[in-house]
């Protein structure tokens, strides 16, 4: 059972989370919602607001999701749940059902869906997105490691509306 937590009272390690748990970003779409794995992003405080920061790449089918709402969900699972984060970031809801496929239950905020099988879920409203510019980098080494084929992250500030934890 989910309960609404105040973002400052939340003593789970976002750097363990998202680095060996992975998240999910889930958005939805004409049929329902497509989780995505990421495993990069971050929580902080920002224009006064609890916010969380992720970045998807321009062909995630996510992307054009994110587009399209105002609102997203970055869930955590159990950690016996790996199989579920291990095909939401192998697999595109362009050409699977994902939520089907890990026979996940849907559950819909007013804003955005959520899982009921996690264990804590942020819901974001979008205040920021803009897309990481190769001229931008400081550390030089980094554009071309990581962005060989150009395809750069767009970064999705999003107010934490709402945390729900069991
Ligand atoms: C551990 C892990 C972390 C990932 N993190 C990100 C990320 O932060 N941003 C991103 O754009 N893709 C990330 N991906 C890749 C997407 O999850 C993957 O391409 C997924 O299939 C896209 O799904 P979609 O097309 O339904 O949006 C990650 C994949 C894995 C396995």
């Amino acid at each position: 059972m989910f309960q609404t937590r105040d973002p400052k009272d939340l003593s789970v390690n976002f750097f363990s989370l998202l680095s060996d748990r992975w998240g999910l970003v889930t958005a939805a779409d004409g049929k329902g919602c497509n989780p995505m794995t990421v495993s990069w992003g971050g929580v902080g405080v920002l224009w006064n607001k609890p916010v969380a920061t992720v970045y998807l790449r321009p062909q995630r089918y996510t992307y054009g999701l994110m587009e399209q709402n105002e609102f997203y969900s970055l869930s955590f699972l159990p950690a016996d749940r790996h199989d579920v984060v291990a095909l939401c970031g192998s697999k595109s809801g362009r050409d699977t059902d994902k939520t089907a496929a890990c026979g996940l239950t849907v559950c819909r905020d007013q804003s955005a869906p959520y899982f009921a099988e996690a264990e804590l879920v942020l819901i974001c409203r979008k205040l920021y997105a803009q897309d990481l510019k190769p001229e931008c980098f400081v550390e030089k080494a980094l554009d071309g490691k990581n962005y060989p084929n150009h395809d750069y992250h767009r970064m999705y500030i999003g107010e934490i509306v709402s945390v729900l934890q069991k």
